[in-house]
């Protein structure tokens, strides 16, 4: 029973279900549900259920993405084309060949469980699959995971539709690992792994932006008044109160302590780091359940990093400015440090996302007429080029090797290459500066303007979180 052992059960919850649903299910229903279920169950001829006429896709051409570029075209007075072979030849005909067994079976769900995705039951990867070398499939009947208008709890930032974007297809992008597939979304079955429990985000604005996008993956089973979000200096909690769970974000660039540490007012251009000091931020961290650290982007504005001689409460203001990667790595040292003397690995499952790619020179993906990321709408899907975005992969490595040596076990995220390909994924001018939607003159000027570090929501980040979500599902 091959896909028996693969699958993940919550008697309880299900038991839940089915009280509730017996009151507006016809008997037939539930029997032909029952049978159906049955079928799904203990039918081990994959082949058979794989002819069921639900599994059946049209064959996108690449031609439809084009109604999409014209629009750029239209919108866009700065741009005259954005003709490129690479871009038009974004085709999903090689998706049949990518199906999975699992995924032929969950479209075989569908008319057993029509109200909604109750069923807890979902089919987790091999835990020895590499989740992070695939591609992305185009997939606009399971992506977006949610609504942009729906989630009420975005920010300006990151709702890029709703601040002028015309084109969406970059909401339509699955992930599709080459030896497995991630398991189906839901909601319900990851707050009930969060009852009772804390999830944090540690560390910059793009650990914010994978945050905004949990709250959303999660508040859409959660009925009004039942959630809340707190703000409270370097300290964001969304509340969902019938699960008593938590998921908050600690603002903390450096993950150390820095002079750039105020969740408000952190605009500095000379930024200094106490490398070895970080319980100040720590005791905030301890007695969480689930821990998502990262830290990139603010490694980026120089080419050396600034380290502070003394403290900041002593007033010291003398630095020394070190090599950005040994700075880095002396500064992932005292985290890891910290991790090894204040988590439970028992109680506490620590992550750590890689560094989240910027796309601000078109050259890198051969498109002499893009204006930075500001004219994308299609992710890189020829996997022979070879692409180099800027990303400093010195930084990745030391993150990925004390990472793997540390013996609290952290998971590595491993987001950076996959995320590369998603040039058409920025907020671009659809978003805010300092605080301030920019204006039509300022969006018109995109190669000013133009932000190619933060993603659009629903969008990219969502992908980052299905692989937290796969391995908080993953744990009994
Ligand atoms: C990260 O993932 C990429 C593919 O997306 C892979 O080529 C690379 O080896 C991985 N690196 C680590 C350290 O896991
Ligand atoms: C998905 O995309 C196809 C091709 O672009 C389109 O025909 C179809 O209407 C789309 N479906 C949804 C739900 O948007
Ligand atoms: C609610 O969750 C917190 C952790 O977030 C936990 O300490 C507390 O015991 C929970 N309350 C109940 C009633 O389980
Ligand atoms: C928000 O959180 C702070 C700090 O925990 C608390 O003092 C404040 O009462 C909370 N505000 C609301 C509206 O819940
Ligand atoms: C974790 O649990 C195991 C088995 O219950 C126990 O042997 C071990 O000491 C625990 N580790 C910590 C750090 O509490
Ligand atoms: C993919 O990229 C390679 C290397 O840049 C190039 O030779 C090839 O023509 C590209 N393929 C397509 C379909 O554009
Ligand atoms: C990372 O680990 C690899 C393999 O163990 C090693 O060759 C390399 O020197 C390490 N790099 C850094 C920057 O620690």
């Amino acid at each position: 029973m091959q896909l028996n052992r693969r699958k993940l059960f919550f008697g309880e919850s299900q038991a839940t279900m089915k009280h509730r649903k017996n009151n507006n299910l016809s008997v037939f229903v539930v029997v032909f549900s029952i049978f159906l279920f049955g079928v799904f169950m203990y039918n081990e001829d994959v082949k058979s259920i794989a002819e069921f006429p639900f599994s059946s896709r049209p064959n996108k051409e690449a031609k439809e993405t084009n109604p999409v570029q014209e629009t750029v075209k239209e919108t866009n007075p700065v741009q005259e084309t954005i003709q490129n072979d690479e871009e038009s030849s974004v085709s999903v005909s090689s998706r049949t060949s990518l199906e999975e067994p699992q995924e032929v079976e969950q479209k075989v769900e569908l008319p057993v469980l029509i109200e909604d995705d109750d069923d807890q039951e979902v089919d987790l990867p091999p835990e020895d699959c590499d989740l992070f070398t695939g591609q992305w499939v185009f997939d606009n009947e399971t992506h977006p995971l949610y609504k942009e208008e729906e989630c009420e709890f975005l920010t300006a930032q990151v709702t890029c539709l709703r601040n002028g974007r015309k084109d969406s297809l970059y909401q339509n992008w699955k992930w599709q690992p080459n030896d497995c597939s991630l398991p189906k979304f839901k909601a319900r079955l990851l707050l009930e792994k969060l009852r009772n429990k804390r999830l944090m985000f540690v560390g910059d604005s793009l650990n914010r932006n994978q945050w905004e996008s949990m709250i959303c993956l999660v508040q859409s089973v959660v009925p009004p008044g039942r959630k809340s979000l707190n703000k409270t200096g370097s300290l964001a909690v969304f509340r969902i109160e019938d699960y008593n769970a938590t998921v908050e974000f600690y603002w903390a660039p450096f993950l150390v302590e820095s002079n750039s540490d105020d969740p408000n007012m952190h605009s500095i251009l000379n930024r200094i780091i106490m490398p070895e000091s970080i319980n100040k931020h720590g005791q905030n961290w301890k007695n969480v359940d689930y821990l998502i650290f990262n830290t990139y982007i603010w490694w980026m504005n120089t080419f050396s990093m600034k380290v502070l001689r003394g403290s900041f409460d002593e007033g010291a203001t003398e630095y020394d400015e070190i090599e950005r990667p040994v700075a880095y790595a002396r500064v992932l040292k005292t985290w890891s440090k910290w991790v090894e003397q204040n988590v439970d690995p028992n109680r506490t499952t620590v992550f750590f996302g890689s560094t989240s790619p910027l796309h601000i020179k078109s050259l890198d993906w051969e498109n002499p007429d893009g204006i930075k990321c500001a004219l994308e709408t299609t992710p890189i899907t020829n996997l022979s080029m070879p692409l180099n975005v800027g990303t400093d992969r010195r930084l990745f490595v030391v993150a990925s090797n004390v990472t793997r040596s540390m013996k609290v076990p952290v998971h590595f995220i491993n987001i950076t290459t996959l995320s590369e390909y998603r040039k058409d994924g920025h907020t671009a001018v659809y978003t805010i500066r300092q605080g301030k939607m920019l204006t039509p003159e300022q969006q018109a000027d995109p190669a000013t303007y133009a932000d190619c570090i933060h993603w659009c929501l629903p969008g990219v980040p969502d992908t980052w979180n299905e692989f937290l979500y796969t391995r908080i599902i993953a744990r009994t």
